[in-house]
């Protein structure tokens, strides 16, 4: 077995909420192969926020989805908590996911003609699960929603609808958190109440949360960083800061762009345009570059 010592932010198996070894996910075959995640060993510590960091293209989504079950593997080994999921059948991982996962995307994945407290707890409708009445009212307070219940997410603002998928993906008390870019959408304010209650259900109600971002503002709730480049982990950061992980990134630019010869963000890192090399390798995203959500986020 490869060395767990070796990976940042590495825990002993039994403190794993998630851990893989060896994870390869090749996309296509032939000529137009691409590697996608190139041999990654990967701890997510129980009860732990993590936050996936690294250019567009570089893995983050299909890491979370190797993880989650809801992509197969090329190579390597995948297990949540105890159970190793690869090799798993269809229905036993489906029943696996829906116990232990939930999922937060950047798209909020409402159903438009439910309201929100039937979208909240669709996922358990539909495993004919009831929901723990004790714990889903303490999410619902929890994310403040208490008096939007009955409003379909057309009538929600882009934050609250955010926050009933929170609330959905915390619906079935799962071990495991998956948010792939959950502030993307939003602006700073609502973005700012979403990593807040991210936070609060690792620090309050004992959730792990693995969460994807471009955004250095948003990774600062976090309490360690994997910095992902070409399919691979290639650096962690424990207690990070806006500050820290935006110095970071800026080194990865620079280091990309003199020897990949990706002019535009390596660039603009060396002149110092820290907003603009933080915000160019991944897509747009409103809350990052319009106002430096970086810099306001880091102080909550
Ligand atoms: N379904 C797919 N088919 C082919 N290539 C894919 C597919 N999904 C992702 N890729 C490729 O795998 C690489 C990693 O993608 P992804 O995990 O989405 O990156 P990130 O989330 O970091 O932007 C990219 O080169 C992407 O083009
Ligand atoms: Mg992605």
């Amino acid at each position: 077995m490869p060395t767990p010592a070796a990976a940042p932010g590495a825990v002993p198996a039994e403190r794993a909420a998630a851990r893989a070894r060896g994870l390869t996910k090749a996309y296509g075959t032939g000529e137009t192969t691409v590697l996608a995640l190139d041999a990654v060993d990967v701890d997510i510590a129980r009860g732990r926020f993590t936050a996936v960091m690294g250019p567009s293209g570089s893995g983050k989504s299909t890491l979370m989805h190797c993880l989650a079950g809801l992509d197969t593997v090329s190579a390597g080994r995948v297990w949540l908590g105890g159970t190793e999921i690869t090799g798993l059948r269809d229905r036993e991982l489906t029943r696996l996911r829906r116990d232990r996962v939930g999922f937060m995307f950047q798209s909020f994945n409402l159903v438009p003609t439910l309201d929100a407290l039937e979208n909240i707890t669709l996922p358990l409708d539909i495993a004919g699960r009831r929901p723990d009445r004790d714990w889903l009212d303490r999410v619902i307070d929890a994310l403040g929603l208490r008096d939007r219940l009955k409003h379909r997410p057309a009538q929600l603002s882009g934050g609250q609808q955010q926050r009933v998928a929170c609330a959905r993906a915390l619906a079935s008390r799962p071990e495991l958190i998956f948010a792939d870019e959950p502030t993307g959408n939003l602006d700073s304010r609502a973005g700012l109440e979403v990593l807040g209650f991210l936070r609060d259900a690792v620090d309050r109600l004992g959730q792990t949360v693995v969460m994807v971002t471009h955004d250095p503002g948003a990774a600062a709730h976090s309490d360690l960083v994997l910095f992902l480049a070409d399919g691979r982990i290639v650096d962690g950061m424990e207690h990070p800061t806006a500050e820290s992980v935006l110095e970071r990134m800026k080194r990865f630019d620079a280091i990309r762009g003199a020897y990949e010869g990706d002019g535009s963000a390596g660039a603009a890192a060396a002149a110092g345009d820290t907003a603009r090399a933080a915000a160019l390798p991944a897509e747009r995203d409103p809350a990052t570059s319009a106002d430096g959500t970086g810099g306001a986020t880091e102080e909550v």
